[in-house]
């Protein structure tokens, strides 16, 4: 199987670099060979490479940044995905793509399923949407995986920060009453390797469509940063919880974002693992990196 990855330098693509070798053939491109705002390179690159499958884990990611940017935003978050699922389609190919749970508005109180209505409140989410739309409208074997909280021992994440922060200061505030679940990169890059091999395996027999894919469980973003101090025995740092009004940002976010990951169970008996386990996976693993 021929493997085509765009955004090898993020937090999930670089995991898949490593663990997708065990299922076919990559070829991981980065910006340097498709930047996702040029959209006759991304075509032509998928067109050079002719995959069995394109995933794409690259998008434009700066929630806040994206508020004043909302055209490049939707360049690479909706246009370059909507190119990639022509480009799939017509190649008979399968397309993975990652979305997110900001296209929720947050207001439910149960966990969002995959076909509850989506209202995205930033433009971030309102980018990923369109993403997730242009490649529904364009292709029929396509996996819209979507995600939440990612983390990892590498880049810009709330993991990161709260450890550095950590080193700087004697006292933390961190938002309270947003609940969502912390995905570790690695997880969802090794859920991600699962469903390719079942494609791989048969092709013609695979449920298309859009799949939450995250940890078990749910938090808050100040659980989650009592967790990792736990785990990381941090002891001489408090964390105090405040609301979303004491820390205002650019970008809205949703005050409830849980997905129920069942479908993607059933479909490709794909269970990622609770996020306080891979959270400690990830912690031990950080003492090696
Ligand atoms: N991070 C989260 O909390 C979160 C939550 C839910 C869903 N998601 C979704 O999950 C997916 C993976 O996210 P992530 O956290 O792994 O992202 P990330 O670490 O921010 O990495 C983003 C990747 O996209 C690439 N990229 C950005 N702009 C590009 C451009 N114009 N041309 C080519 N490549 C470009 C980056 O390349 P450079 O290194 O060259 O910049 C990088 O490889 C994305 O679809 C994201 O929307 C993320």
């Amino acid at each position: 199987m021929r493997i085509l990855l765009f955004g090898k330098t993020g937090q999930v693509g670089s995991g898949l670099v490593k663990d997708l070798r065990s299922v076919g053939t990559v070829r991981c491109v980065g910006r340097e060979t498709a930047d996702l705002s040029d959209l006759a390179a991304v075509e032509n690159v998928i067109r050079d490479e002719h995959p069995d499958v394109v995933i794409n884990a690259a998008a434009y990611t700066h929630v806040d940044q994206a508020e004043k940017e909302p055209q490049l935003a939707d360049l690479i978050n909706a246009k370059a995905p909507g190119v990639m699922a022509e480009m799939t389609h017509a190649m008979n190919a399968w397309l993975i793509h990652y979305s997110t749970d900001y296209v929720f508005d947050g207001d439910s109180t149960e966990p969002y399923t995959e076909d509850m209505t989506i209202s995205p409140n930033s433009v971030y989410g309102r980018s990923k949407a369109a993403g997730e739309e242009a490649i529904r409208r364009a292709a029929d074997r396509y996996l819209i995986l979507r995600t939440s909280w990612i983390y990892s021992n590498h880049g810009r994440n709330f993991l990161n920060t709260v450890l550095r922060l950590a080193k700087q200061q004697q006292e933390l505030r961190i938002v309270n009453d947003q609940t969502g679940t912390p995905t570790y990169s690695r997880a969802l890059s090794a859920g991600t390797v699962a469903i390719v091999r079942k494609l791989a395996e048969g092709q013609d027999n695979q449920e298309a469509g859009i799949f939450n894919l995250t940890c078990r469980g749910a938090t808050t973003w100040y659980g989650f940063a009592r967790e990792i101090f736990r785990l990381a025995g941090i002891e001489d740092v408090h964390i105090n919880p405040i609301t979303t009004s004491e820390f205002p940002t650019l970008a809205k976010r949703p005050s409830y974002s849980v997905l129920d990951n069942t479908k993607a169970e059933k479909a490709y008996g794909v269970r990622l693992p609770d996020w306080r386990d891979s959270l400690k996976e990830c912690l031990a693993r950080r003492a090696f990196t």
